[in-house]
């Protein structure tokens, strides 16, 4: 006797990508229909009731959105998961299918499949599924190899300078750096409301209005801020499972999140980059980060994060010695978008002010690239969007 919860439809008129996949579903232990067409998908998902549906969107007999309104109106697949698995990566076509109740849409690919069957497994087992296609508010994430590149100093900047530059978008700032965040203490915000204390709250909780609400707005920063871990303590209590949930409250409710990652790479961290719009990769120039980076980035890219969402900058923390963007470019094999230049004191100066560098050095060469760097990525994000 199959189990029901190991049913599985796979809808694809393509014939070698339908017996592909019920090779791999098999295998994985599912018992799988098949369906060339629409409608021929339609009546398997009402009559076989399939614990989830795999579909391909190029269908021959109905347009997909239409599938995927029938099959969230219909009693018996309301509440089937649905993924879409499209031989096309097709944004417009992919926040359509979401809308209309799809759960996840992924692009062939040979980590795509990888990631189905992970979804496959998660979804019937009535698991939330956080989405990692892009949807609601553009994620970008700051990320580095090495502690003391101004991954911090940058992100909050950045951040600042988008929320000035664009008054109508709304821009929130989180920090996730473990054990301890550092953002609360560059903008100068010293009261409780923190990444830690809102994990603790009932997921049922901390929904987007809760963040619309309750996040702190920073004076002169122009953006809200979810702070980071007050102290070692408090961080060795991060409930962890509850990250995704925030973020994507966090994306419903804000134009933009920026998040800073820190050096911290790692199982929480890597599915908020994946899922990013950006990942602003910052390094140094010696040596040593360059090439630590370059194995960050070498293990980004195995796990699918694209080159076009990855925005390096390398920031002259320290000085001016070191390589040139020239050298580090090559050493890391990745382009460099933005060098930001040596501040000096300055930037130390300003943070320990709690000033965003735009205010307290507005003529400064850094307020400019920190300003082009900001509008970079809003237009990096937007276009990567659009397809
Ligand atoms: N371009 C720059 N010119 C001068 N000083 C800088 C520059 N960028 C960053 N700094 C200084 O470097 C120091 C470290 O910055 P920051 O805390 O942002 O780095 P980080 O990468 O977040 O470090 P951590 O690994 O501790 O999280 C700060 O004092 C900051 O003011
Ligand atoms: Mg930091």
């Amino acid at each position: 006797m199959e189990e029901v919860s190991s049913r599985v439809l796979v809808i694809d008129p393509d014939a070698a990508s339908r017996n592909y996949l019920a090779v791999m579903l098999r295998k994985a232990g599912y018992t799988v229909f098949l369906a060339g067409s629409g409608r021929e998908g339609l009546i398997s998902a009402w009559r076989d009731s399939p614990s989830a549906i795999v579909f391909e969107p190029a269908l021959p007999d109905i347009p997909c959105v239409e599938l995927a309104k029938r099959l969230r109106q219909d009693r018996r697949t309301a509440n089937t998961p649905c993924l879409v698995l499209s031989s096309q990566d097709n944004p417009q076509e992919m926040n359509l299918l979401l809308s209309a109740g799809c759960n996840e849409y992924l692009v062939k690919s040979h980590q795509a499949l990888q990631r189905l069957e992970e979804l496959l497994g998660r979804l019937i087992r009535g698991e939330r599924v956080i989405r990692t296609t892009r949807k609601g508010g553009v994620l970008v994430v700051f990320l580095s190899a090495k502690g003391g590149t101004g991954t911090s100093s940058l992100c909050a900047n950045i951040a600042m300078c988008l929320g000035k530059n664009q008054p109508e978008v709304h821009v929130v700032v989180m920090d996730m750096v473990l054990p301890i965040g550092s953002i609360a203490n560059i903008v100068g915000y010293g009261d409780r409301i923190n990444l830690i204390t809102v994990a603790m709250q009932n997921p049922g909780q901390t929904t987007s209005l809760f963040f619309k609400e309750n996040l702190p707005k920073i004076n002169e920063w122009y953006f809200k801020l979810l702070a980071g871990s007050p102290d070692p303590e408090s961080g060795n209590q991060l409930a962890a499972d509850r990250i995704t949930d925030i973020v994507a409250a966090l994306q419903e409710a804000y134009d933009y999140v920026f998040i800073d990652l820190g050096r911290a790479l790692s199982r929480l961290s890597l599915p908020i980059i994946q899922a990013a719009d950006v990942v602003a990769l910052i390094l140094s120039t010696d040596t040593s980060a360059v090439t630590l980076t370059q194995t960050v980035w070498d293990y980004l890219r195995s796990q699918g994060v694209d080159e076009q969402h990855v925005y390096a900058i390398l920031n002259r923390a320290v000085g001016l010695e070191g390589l040139t963007k020239a050298e580090a470019e090559q050493l890391l094999g990745l382009r460099i978008r933005h060098a930001m230049p040596y501040m000096g004191g300055n930037f130390a100066l300003a943070n320990n002010r709690h000033e965003p560098v735009a205010f307290k050095f507005p003529l400064d060469a850094a307020t400019l690239t920190l300003n082009d760097i900001a509008n970079e990525i809003a237009g990096l994000a937007q276009q990567l969007r659009q397809g």
